[in-house]
């Protein structure tokens, strides 16, 4: 007998909304249909007044990630658990590779990071950070790993960024190898030399660091990648879209059929620069990479997403604690470890300021919040979908339930929140992963380990 029954819901996907029970066997779904009998599963879950939305996908997070000399205050434990509650059953978060070694020892690292702690399914990118002798080999035997995506720096010399020949050569193994180039656009060499001319003059302060980073750096550097993605014939993600500058080379390029893609977080979509200058160096808080940006850019990102010039939305989530990691930076602001929080909280917001706002339908939610990231990053239909054989990753969704975010009651191991006093209207009450329900009415009732590494498949090419 199938294991669970969820009756009487409204059944969300990106292509539709229709009255449907959803019935579980073992890890999958097995029929989506109306009217399915109680007796025909061991379990019922009642879902009268909610909806049933495949489980969100946050295709861009950073679990114990070593940044700026510390390590982001998450790890695969704490970091998945708080998804969860947020109703986000899969992730991809980001593996390493460090100069002069091979992409394989940071594979095997963030493996052993996620092993025995990650509560819900997970996946990885590989940021590379040097091609040497053996880096396009290595990126074939990502590919042959699961590992379908890889991120490339434009920011962050002598760190992390590369050069435009390792982007060229990275995006034309892509277009061979059939995976994504995920790319932090943002022209690092002339944001550094403006970095030094403002602490030259002894500008030290949090909101500098939005300052130095212009939105014509970031534009400058989406126009450059997928003017090098389309010499190579590959495709290129853009990662944490935050400028409407920046949304524009994207429609552009778009616009002309080129495959380029990009994601924004709801960072971007809901605060803007003043953030950066709370007094008693709060603004540290707000030190994340593209910037925030002034005020008039939130609607053109909002329209962005409801016309598919923006195609994902994910989180971005590196949380450092205020008190002892934000604070690395006190007198100076490039040494302010950059990242923020929000894995747990990324379909209340959109959910709220955009499916109650009027400003995204209910399937589009669900397509830049699951589906469309599942199929960019090699998932889909096990994830993304609610449909026989799909795995049973499913959210209760409650449209009624009212919270306010804040650090005193979420998940995440930081010690504020971005989003501190937001009112939200709709929220998860069950989240189901593989057929298991791990959250339920805000109890926790998964394990820790039960996650499994999603080995996603390359898409070779088909694009469109
Ligand atoms: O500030 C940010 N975004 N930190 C995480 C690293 C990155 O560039 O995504
Ligand atoms: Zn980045
Ligand atoms: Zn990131």
């Amino acid at each position: 007998m199938p294991d669970t029954l969820i009756r009487n819901g409204t059944v969300v996907t990106a292509r539709e909304t229709i009255a449907a029970d959803v019935l579980i066997e073992g890890e999958r779904i097995r029929e989506v249909r109306p009217s399915i009998p109680a007796q025909a599963a061991g379990n019922v879950i009642d879902a009268t007044g909610l909806y049933v939305l495949p489980g969100g996908i946050d295709a861009h997070t950073h679990l114990d990630m070593p940044f700026g000399g510390t390590t982001s205050a998450d790890d695969f434990e704490t970091g998945t658990r708080a998804a969860a509650f947020g109703g986000t059953t899969s992730i991809v978060d980001f593996a390493i590779q460090a100069r002069a070694t091979r992409m394989r020892e940071a594979l095997d690292a963030w493996w052993r990071k996620a092993e025995g702690r990650a509560c819900i399914d997970y996946g990885l990118h590989m940021i590379v950070t040097d091609l040497g002798k053996a880096g396009l080999e290595d990126m074939d035997d990502m590919v042959r790993e699961g590992v379908a995506s890889f991120k490339l720096f434009m920011a962050y010399p002598n760190v992390l960024m590369v050069d435009d020949a390792t982007i060229f050569k990275a995006l034309s193994q892509t277009a061979r190898n059939g995976a994504l180039i995920c790319m932090h656009a943002e022209n690092g060499s002339v944001i550094d030399v403006i970095i030094a001319r403002a602490l030259a003059e002894g500008k030290t302060a949090p909101i500098y660091h939005a300052l130095t980073r212009p939105p014509r750096a970031e534009a400058e550097a989406v126009h450059r990648a997928i003017a090098m993605a389309e010499i190579a014939g590959a495709p290129v993600y853009i990662v944490h879209l935050s400028s409407e500058d920046a949304l524009n080379e994207v429609r552009q390029a778009r616009d002309r059929g080129v495959p380029a893609f990009a994601e924004t977080c709801p960072q971007y979509l809901l605060l803007s620069i003043e953030e950066l200058e709370r007094p008693n160096f709060e603004g540290a808080k707000y030190v994340f990479t593209p910037p925030l940006r002034s005020k008039d850019h939130l609607p053109k990102l909002w329209d962005g997403l409801k016309h598919d010039h923006l195609q994902v939305v994910s989180t971005d989530h590196c949380p450092f604690c205020f008190a002892d990691q934000k604070t690395l930076g006190k007198d100076d602001f490039t040494k302010i470890p950059n990242g923020g929080p929000g894995i747990e909280n990324r379909l209340q917001l959109i959910y709220h300021h955009g499916v109650n706002a009027g400003k995204l339908s209910l399937n589009r939610f669900v397509e830049l919040t699951s589906t469309t990231p599942a199929r960019l990053f090699g998932m889909y239909p096990r994830k993304g979908e609610i449909a026989p054989g799909s795995d049973a990753d499913l959210v209760l969704w409650d449209p009624n339930a009212v919270h306010t975010i804040s650090a005193k009651t979420h998940h995440m191991r930081v010690d504020y929140s971005m989003f501190e006093g937001f009112q939200v209207k709709g929220d998860a009450r069950t989240v189901l992963s593989r057929g298991e329900v791990i959250v339920d009415s805000g109890r926790f009732t998964g394990k820790p380990g039960r996650g499994n590494y999603l080995k996603r498949a390359a898409r070779g090419g088909a694009w469109k």
